[in-house]
């Protein structure tokens, strides 16, 4: 079933979004850190790999409703130190710009509106 109602959001695109997106997220001087420090520098290491596919997965269930996906999203976050409301504000503006690359203005609403609000209630949960 395809919750996004987008014919063109498919399983291609979303692995080539999450790829594209992270690609830039190591580039990013205030994102990077928080992801070096766990997955390592390489993002063609086998933990990067794990993310990767983690994340795929992700988005797969989320704009696809596909079943993959067996984790946790927020768990991870909480054990990140350091993260606040302006990493959130900087990975949801390079989320978006790395969307915009990739879908038409509609099918790239959904995953803007998706990821806000995901982020949105990961900073309530968070308490930041
Ligand atoms: C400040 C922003 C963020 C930072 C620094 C951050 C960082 C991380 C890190 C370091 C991991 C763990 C990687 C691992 O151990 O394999 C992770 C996992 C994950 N992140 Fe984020 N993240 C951020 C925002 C978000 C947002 C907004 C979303 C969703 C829209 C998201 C979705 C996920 C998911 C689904 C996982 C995997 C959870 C699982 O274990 O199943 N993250 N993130």
């Amino acid at each position: 079933m395809n919750t996004s109602l987008h014919k063109s959001i498919n399983e291609e695109n979303i692995a080539l979004l999450v790829r594209r997106f992270y690609t830039e997220v190591i580039k990013d001087p205030l994102l990077a850190p928080f992801f070096i420090q766990i997955l390592g520098e390489d993002i063609h290491n086998e933990k990067w790999e794990e993310h990767l596919i983690l994340l795929t997965e992700f988005w797969k269930f989320v704009a696809l409703g596909y079943d993959e996906y067996k984790g946790n999203p927020l768990r991870p976050h909480l054990d990140i130190s350091g993260i606040n409301r302006g990493t959130f504000s900087v990975w949801i503006t390079l989320f978006h710009h790395t969307v915009d690359t990739i879908y038409t203005p509609s099918a790239g609403e959904f995953f803007k509106q998706k990821s806000t609000d995901i982020a949105t209630n990961f900073i309530r949960k968070l308490d930041l």
